[in-house]
């Protein structure tokens, strides 16, 4: 039986850190400028917290300023928006990131329009929603960045594939829709009212999964040598009781089938972190009126 290449998120996205890291250094020797991010987080989200964590570490250890905001679980809206309001007037402040979930008092949604369009390095603004589907000069939502840069490293050029993106969130489905549009993929989105999933997804030349199910898509409904890129991180039981991560993909019956694929974990997460990083630099260079060189992944 044929095996899939495994596509290695995780050293790809250590390879593209390495590249923003010389980047910023050059901006830092250039301009004198230092890429910021601000992170807020509101309540104790364990989940939430580790990803904070992390974000802030990896600015840092790619040159960057982070800056941590935690307010607590009971705050307000109102305290939110004042929150940020001073960071999209702070100009050591490239880039801002409210953690979500947020807790129920706040409307994710006003919190989210409240951000600097430029400061927006999520890519949730509709204003960046909406450039991103006119073709306009966008931030890109971090995931289905990180996506498409595997796609492009798996692939070349994407012109003509037939791309079938499985959930329609406005994190990951739609904007992934939106990009593979722009490279000229012939693009279907399908989500949980599809009709005949299965036929659908065995249309692909290049799958991409983000709808949370734990291992939904099952290697049968693959055209052989098709990518599968899998968005999902859902965590099933284990006898062990401690449980385990697994994607939105079958990965065991799909690595038999699929030309290329990501595993769970290893695969598409890094990159998230990783695009957030490159949408902060790209951020701090647009805000300055400087141009933004092409950041591709340092060479093995
Ligand atoms: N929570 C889970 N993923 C994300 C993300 O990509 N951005 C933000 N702001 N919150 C998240």
């Amino acid at each position: 039986m044929a095996t899939a290449t495994i596509i290695d998120g995780k050293r790809f996205a250590a390879r593209l850190r390495a590249d923003i890291a010389a980047q910023v250094a050059r901006l830092r020797a250039d301009y004198d400028l230092i890429p910021g991010l601000a992170v807020v987080l509101v309540g104790e989200n364990p989940a939430s917290q580790i990803y904070v964590r992390n974000k802030g570490l990896q600015a840092r250890e790619a040159g960057m300023n982070s800056f941590e905001h935690r307010l607590p679980a009971t705050a307000t809206q109102a305290e939110l928006l004042t929150r940020i309001a001073e960071l999209n007037q702070d100009p050591a402040v490239d880039g801002i990131l409210v953690q979500l979930p947020l807790p129920k008092q706040i409307d994710p949604e006003a919190v989210i329009e409240a951000i600097a369009v430029a400061k927006d390095v999520d890519g949730f603004h509709p204003l960046n929603a909406g450039l991103l589907a006119v073709g306009g000069t966008a931030m890109i939502p971090c995931t289905p960045l990180g996506c498409l840069m595997l796609l492009k490293d798996r692939i070349g050029d994407l012109a003509g594939q037939r791309a079938v993106v499985l959930g329609r969130s406005n994190i990951v489905g739609k904007p992934m829709a939106a990009l593979l549009l722009r490279e000229h993929c012939t693009v279907t989105i399908a989500h949980s009212r599809t009709r005949d999933l299965a036929d659908e997804c065995r249309r692909a030349d290049i799958l991409v999964a983000a709808v949370g199910k734990a291992q939904l898509v099952k290697g049968d409904w693959l055209k052989p040598g098709v990518t599968v890129i899998d968005v999902g991180i859902n965590r099933i039981p284990t006898p062990d009781g401690k449980g385990r991560l697994v994607g939105d993909v079958e990965f065991d019956s799909a690595v038999e089938v699929a030309g290329a694929i990501t595993p769970v974990p290893g695969g598409v997460g890094p990159m998230t972190i990783a695009c957030l990083l490159l949408n902060t630099f790209t951020a701090a260079c647009r805000q300055r009126g400087i141009p933004v060189p092409e950041v591709r992944p340092a060479a093995e």
